[in-house]
């Protein structure tokens, strides 16, 4: 038995749903515990692209079981929004093979109106959220007024509470200027997703640890990456969970002693999306990447940030999540550089520091120091084993895994799941 955690080591959008895509095969349950639809991982299966932003991605396999923990914010419209989608792409999803936490707190209408107010309310100090009503959902949860999983059950209670919480918010949601919850749109919409969805709804701690003693082999899926954790990221330009591995346990009800194995994620570039400081942020990488039709977010088509790969914050991610390996993903994206640019340390108010600092204003004053790496120019994507990647990609992948303090196990050079290259 081998239970796995994958996790982001940057900002999200490292790739983590392909990751997780291939180390699915030898696993038969995988575990969404924290987060919600403001993830987006797009994964393309035998040829065909999905965009998964609830649902585990376990589900594209037909016999995974998947999970969806406690420590998620469950949008209900949206989910039956996704899995219409993905039904509508063939692929079967019923009550045996999707689970829903009993306790995972609902993303409400009104939690996604909250959100754009207080984004409006906070001026040019906003957060740059993706508007998915994540932050106020986690705060109902905390201020312990949040709706769970169980409402789901009763579609007309439900629905009365919310248009209450609907009529209560809508005023501050107009005073920023924001377009008022219209219930009569959502409501109906909600009743149909209560619904639809109670059949999945249960105690998935239960299943979970069913399944472990049963000797089944589990992967959790980490949504967001380690600079976007409300404890261990760039506060607060961050989301409203734990995205670090701790945040896998307490989301699912899993044991760190059933952990086995941590995988971080990073791209081999470092890119952002949302405000907030961003050491290497570099615009000519960011054309280039654009240019080649990348680093647009899934779940918002925003325009990512784009800049060199930062292995100060890498490094710090390695160690808060106790990184077993390390994955590093879009390879490929750096075929076409000279040279290749990587950020050992940084450099504040004239001292060498090695670790990011804990406030934005540090942050902001922070000088990258890079070392440069020859490039190897050459078309990375039709490379299938790793020991045939040129020597000089060899070179830069050794010293990121110098840097990291962890062992580069995974490549991914292009998006489908045999541009997955296993370092044995
Ligand atoms: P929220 O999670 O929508 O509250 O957004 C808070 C911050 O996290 C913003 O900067 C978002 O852009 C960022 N964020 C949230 N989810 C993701 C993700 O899946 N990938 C990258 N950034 C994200």
């Amino acid at each position: 038995m081998s239970n796995t955690i994958v996790v982001g080591a940057q900002w999200g959008d490292e790739g983590k749903g392909k990751i997780v895509d291939y180390l699915t095969e030898h696993v038969d349950v995988v575990v969404r515990a924290q987060g919600g639809n403001n993830a987006g991982h797009t994964v393309i299966h035998d040829d065909v692209k999905y965009v998964l932003h609830l649902v585990p991605s376990g589900i594209l396999w037909g016999d995974k079981l998947n999970v969806i923990g406690n420590g998620v914010v469950l949008d209900p419209i949206g989910l039956v929004e996704e899995i219409t989608k993905l039904r509508g792409q063939g692929v079967t999803i019923t009550p045996n093979n999707l689970l829903i936490s009993d306790c995972a707190h609902l993303a409400m209408p009104y939690h996604k109106g909250l959100d754009k107010a207080r984004e409006a309310a906070r001026g040019d100090k906003k957060i740059g959220t993706t508007g998915r009503g994540i932050g106020p959902s986690y705060s109902d949860k905390v201020e312990r007024a949040g709706l769970r999983g169980t409402a789901l059950r009763d579609a007309d209670a439900l629905c009365q509470e919310v248009a209450e919480r609907i009529a209560l918010h809508n005023e501050f949601i107009t005073s920023q200027g924001i377009e008022p919850v219209n219930a009569d749109e959502v409501l109906p919409k909600l009743r149909e997703a209560a619904i639809m969805l109670a059949p999945h709804v249960t105690n998935t701690v239960v299943a979970l640890h069913d399944a472990r003693k049963a000797g089944k082999d589990m992967l959790f899926e980490g949504a967001q990456g380690t600079f976007l954790d409300i404890d261990h990221g760039t506060y607060p330009f961050v989301t409203s969970s734990n995205t670090t591995t701790g945040g896998a346990c307490t989301g699912s009800g899993i044991s760190p002693r059933h952990i086995d194995r941590v995988v971080a994620v990073a791209k081999a570039y470092t890119t952002r999306v949302g405000s907030g400081p961003f050491t290497t942020e570099n615009d000519a990488i960011g054309d280039m990447l654009h240019n080649m039709g990348r680093e647009f977010g899934a779940t918002t088509g925003r325009a990512r940030r784009c800049g060199w790969l930062d292995m100060v914050l890498v490094h710090w991610a390695c160690m808060v999540n106790g990184a077993d390996e390390l994955a590093i993903t879009n390879l490929d994206g750096l075929d076409g550089l000279d040279t290749i640019k990587l950020c050992t340390a940084y450099k504040l108010d004239g001292k060498v520091i090695n670790h990011p600092p804990s406030t934005i204003a540090e942050i902001e004053r922070l000088e990258p120091v890079y070392e440069e790496h020859q490039g190897w120019k050459q078309d990375l994507s039709g490379i299938r084993n790793a020991d045939d990647l040129p020597p000089l990609a060899k070179k830069y992948l050794a010293r990121v895994a110098e840097l990291a303090e962890a062992p580069v196990t995974l490549i991914g050079i292009g998006p489908s799941r045999d541009q997955t290259l296993r370092v044995c």
